[in-house]
């Protein structure tokens, strides 16, 4: 399985994520994860890092790109990944491209979780994150918006997208998404 999720903050990539690697055991890689850990852990990568999450801006495309350049050569991403928060922009999206091609095992599928973000807000509201606060949850939503959002077209081109709609029960989501990642 190698499959990328997209999807607004909140869309519930992360719990589908863990969903997926509980039951098929392939690795779950989150890099705002990765991000949250690297400045919990005060590393030049994470202090670098910070104000952009702070502010609900993207941290930039070399940061997050070689993270994942290293992150997809651990021996339990051999047997395949599944990207939750990766690729946020075009230029991510061709880097990880060119990266698999490397290794001749190109992306299955991207799966969008489709939310509205009335309902967005409503969940991250909820959870109270460091950056779940209105102010920044509305400009994530814009960075998304501008930034990300036209990876869905990206993917679409390569006839590898499947949109599922994130919203009602979660099981009844997973089930969705397997239905379309064909598993
Ligand atoms: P990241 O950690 O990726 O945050 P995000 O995209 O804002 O996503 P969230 O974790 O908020 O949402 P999610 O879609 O995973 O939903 P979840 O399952 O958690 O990134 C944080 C920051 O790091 C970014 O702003 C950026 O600065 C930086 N960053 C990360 N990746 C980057 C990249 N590639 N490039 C540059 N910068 C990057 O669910 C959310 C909530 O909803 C939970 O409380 C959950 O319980 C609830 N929920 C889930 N599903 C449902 C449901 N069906 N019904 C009701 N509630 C639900």
């Amino acid at each position: 399985m190698r499959i990328v999720f997209l999807g607004a903050p909140g869309s519930g990539k992360g719990t589908q994520a863990e969903k997926l690697m509980t039951k098929y055991d392939v690795p779950h890689i989150s890099t705002g994860d990765l991000l949250r850990a690297a400045v919990a852990d005060g590393t030049e990568l994470g202090k670098k890092a910070k104000t952009a999450m702070d502010a609900g801006e993207l941290v930039s495309d070399d940061i997050v790109i070689g993270m994942i350049r290293e992150r997809l050569k651990d021996d339990d991403a051999q047997k395949g990944f599944i990207l939750d928060g990766f690729p946020r922009s075009h230029a991510q999206a061709a880097a990880l491209d060119e990266m698999l091609a490397q290794e001749a095992r190109p992306l299955e599928k991207a799966v969008h979780l489709a939310v509205d973000n009335d309902e967005i807000m409503s969940r991250l509201m909820a959870r109270k994150r460091a950056d779940d606060n209105e102010e920044t949850i509305r400009h994530r939503l814009k960075v998304y918006e501008d930034q990300t959002h036209p990876v869905i077209n990206y993917y679409a081109a390569q006839a590898k997208l499947a949109t599922v709609t994130g919203i009602g029960n979660m099981d009844e989501i997973f089930g969705r998404i397997e239905q379309a990642i064909g598993v």
